[in-house]
């Protein structure tokens, strides 16, 4: 089998016109390698989502070898949750973050995955480790750049591995910041660079080689899996997501990367005074 085409990882100004498809005069954006329509975005999102919807879990921990799920206990445990919290997991899918933050909350918590794709938050309803949970979790359809969701009402807001796939990612951290309370925290999860070259050489080749034959053999489509590595080669640095949480208005912002820098978790507060 041929290596995928390899995008490289994207230089600083290719980057900003992903992060704001307004740096670009010409009103188009990058989904993986395909340059589309800023404006169609979104539905080639949703069409992604749909289609790996059944498998997302699976396929997660396959490529991963498991170890997402440790980095979404590490980032959910990061966020300082105590009982009857109220949380919001932005692109919440099907609900990995969410049921890491309802077993911290108590009974009186709740937790609302806020995702645009139905068939992902489905996915996730059915689970037991879901179902276990459920009276906790509540699931809420909608646009992660607009949501439609009051000011000032969650203690926190998370978003695992999904501001990466928005057309406006600032937009999404600004409706984070909205929809909290003074003082309430914020953590993203999400893909970055690994710091070692010669282990990110390594990880190109398992990018590119392995996870698309990997798809392709038990998911039946190998270019959804070449799509998540190109995505995140366009994806912002740990040190410049960590500068666009501060222009948000998000205090006290850090990050921990994870696993070599596969991925980082950003952690910051909703100023009690704003
Ligand atoms: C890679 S999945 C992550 C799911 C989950 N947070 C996890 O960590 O496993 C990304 C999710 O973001 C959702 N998503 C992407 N763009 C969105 C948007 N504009 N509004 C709401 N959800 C969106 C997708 O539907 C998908 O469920």
């Amino acid at each position: 089998m041929k290596l995928l085409k390899n995008p490289g990882w994207f230089g600083r100004q290719q980057r900003e016109k992903v992060l704001n498809p307004a740096a670009d005069d010409s009103g188009y954006t990058y989904f993986g390698l395909r340059h589309l329509p800023a404006e169609k975005k979104k539905d080639a999102v949703r069409r992604h989502f749909n289609q790996v919807a059944p498998r997302y879990d699976f396929m997660n921990t396959v490529l991963s070898f498991g170890v997402h799920y440790a980095w979404k206990r590490a980032a959910v445990a990061m966020m300082g949750l105590a009982p009857g919290d109220r949380v919001l997991d932005v692109c919440g899918g099907t609900g990995d973050l969410a049921v890491y933050a309802a077993g911290r909350i108590g009974g009186q918590g709740r937790v609302f995955v806020y995702d645009m794709n139905t068939e992902m938050m489905r996915a996730g309803m059915i689970r037991p480790e879901n179902q276990r949970l459920g009276g906790r979790i509540h699931y809420v359809h909608g646009d992660a750049e607009c949501m439609a969701l009051p000011d000032n009402c969650f203690d926190a807001a998370m978003v695992g591995f999904g501001i990466r796939n928005l057309t406006h990612v600032k937009q999404g951290f600004a409706e984070m910041y909205r929809v909290l309370k003074p003082g309430g925290r914020m953590m993203c999860l999400e893909f970055s660079r690994p710091v070692n070259p010669v282990f990110r050489e390594v990880y190109d080749l398992y990018s590119f080689y392995a996870m698309p034959l990997i798809g392709r053999l038990l998911a039946g489509s190998s270019q959804s899996y070449a799509c998540l590595s190109e995505t995140i080669r366009m994806f912002a640095t740990a040190e410049e997501l960590k500068s666009i949480l501060a222009e948000t208005g998000f205090e006290s912002v850090s990050y921990k990367r994870l696993t070599n820098g596969i991925a980082a978790i950003h952690t910051g507060r909703k100023p009690e005074r704003t």
